[in-house]
């Protein structure tokens, strides 16, 4: 029997709207209200909530039109209901639960760190039967263990203090990039020498190797730069942008990996799926396949356009937890902006 999904994501900016049918992606769009918050230096709640209001049907519309499906062919809807902003998660769960109740079809709330793993079943084919996953956004750095996605996934560590994404904007704040300051430096530090600066690398050393196995913690490493560029700055030197960006970069990317991969062998799996905004990185990318490779793991990192926020990571686990006879979460079910997994 076929079964058709209707994936709704509004976390946080991005209003993501996709449309899966048997694991097959037939249309994802995305409209971003990203481009106002450049001179706040932030993302502006309820900016975004105004903007998930505004973009909401177009974007439905056009994901359907694209898809070539009719509202009455969708079998069940999934929406992100955390964690993210509330008010942008209240927008889109307002109007998932209105859709399932005019269609009189089953509504599915997702985690949306869990989704950020799953959209790459939809480029990559069906996940192994487990395997270590590395979510690494704005919002989190996490690896979790992963056996079936729809039943059995367990957060191994994360981060203690600031998430990869948002150490790479706080960065980018101190060396004068725009918001949001990752992709930035992630293009600055393809200019610099990454080993011309050695920053700390969290959570690798004595005790707290082992404690924190698979923890992570980056404003140690932040406050080191900070350091570096403020010292520099005081004596009225000028400041190698480039290679403060390409050696901060490599600190975060250098444990990112490790801990990952240290988590496949521990367990023996095959396997690492890297997923999340943060996974748009370069040096990420290239330094895990890298040292993957060395260790005989493959890695599966979905592309680009599906690392960031969208419909089709929410449309994607949608569709295994109605494949895997998951019980509907119902028109009852709430938004959680600090969901557990
Ligand atoms: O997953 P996402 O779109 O939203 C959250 O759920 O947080 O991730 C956004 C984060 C931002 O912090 C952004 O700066 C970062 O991902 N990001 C990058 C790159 N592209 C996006 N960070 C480093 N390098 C990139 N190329
Ligand atoms: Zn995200």
């Amino acid at each position: 029997m076929s079964i058709t999904i209707l994936g709704i994501e509004t976390s946080c900016d991005e209003t993501g709207i996709a449309v899966v049918r048997d694991g097959e992606l037939l249309a994802d769009v995305t409209a971003t209200s990203m481009d106002e918050y450049a001179r706040y230096g932030g993302i502006i709640p309820e900016i975004a909530s105004r903007a998930h209001l505004q973009t909401m049907v177009p974007t439905l519309d056009a994901a359907l039109e694209k898809a070539g499906v009719e509202l009455s062919e969708i079998d069940a809807i999934a929406v992100t209901a955390g964690p993210g902003l509330i008010g942008s998660l209240t927008v889109g769960v307002s109007a998932a639960k209105a859709l399932a109740l005019a269609l009189d079809k089953p509504l599915y709330g997702i985690n949306h760190i869990i989704g950020h793993l799953c959209v790459d079943e939809l480029v990559d084919g069906p996940f192994p039967e487990h395997f270590i996953g590395l979510v690494v956004s704005g919002g989190h750095s996490s690896i979790l263990r992963v056996g079936n996605i729809a039943t059995d996934v367990e957060e191994l560590g994360g981060t203690l203090d600031d998430a990869a994404g948002e150490a790479f904007d706080k960065v980018g704040r101190l060396l004068g990039l725009p918001y949001p300051g990752g992709p930035h430096i992630d293009r600055l530090s393809k200019e610099g020498d990454r080993d011309a600066i050695r920053f700390p690398r969290g959570l690798t050393a004595g005790k707290d190797k082992v404690r924190h196995q698979y923890d992570f913690s980056f404003s140690g490493l932040k406050t080191a730069v900070a350091r570096y560029v403020e010292g520099l700055e005081d004596r009225g030197e000028e400041v190698p942008t480039a290679d403060v960006a390409a050696g901060f970069s490599e600190a975060i990317n250098d444990v990112l990996t490790m801990k990952a991969l240290n988590a496949c062998e521990t367990f023996g799996y095959d396997t690492l799926v890297v997923g999340g905004g943060f996974s748009a990185n370069s040096r990420l990318r290239e330094l895990a396949a890298e040292r993957a490779a060395e260790r005989g793991i493959t890695v599966r990192i979905p592309p680009i356009r599906y690392c960031t926020d969208n419909g089709a990571m929410v449309a994607s686990l949608g569709y295994e937890l109605v494949r895997n006879g998951i019980e509907p979460s119902g028109l009852g079910i709430t938004v959680d902006t600090g969901m557990d997994l």
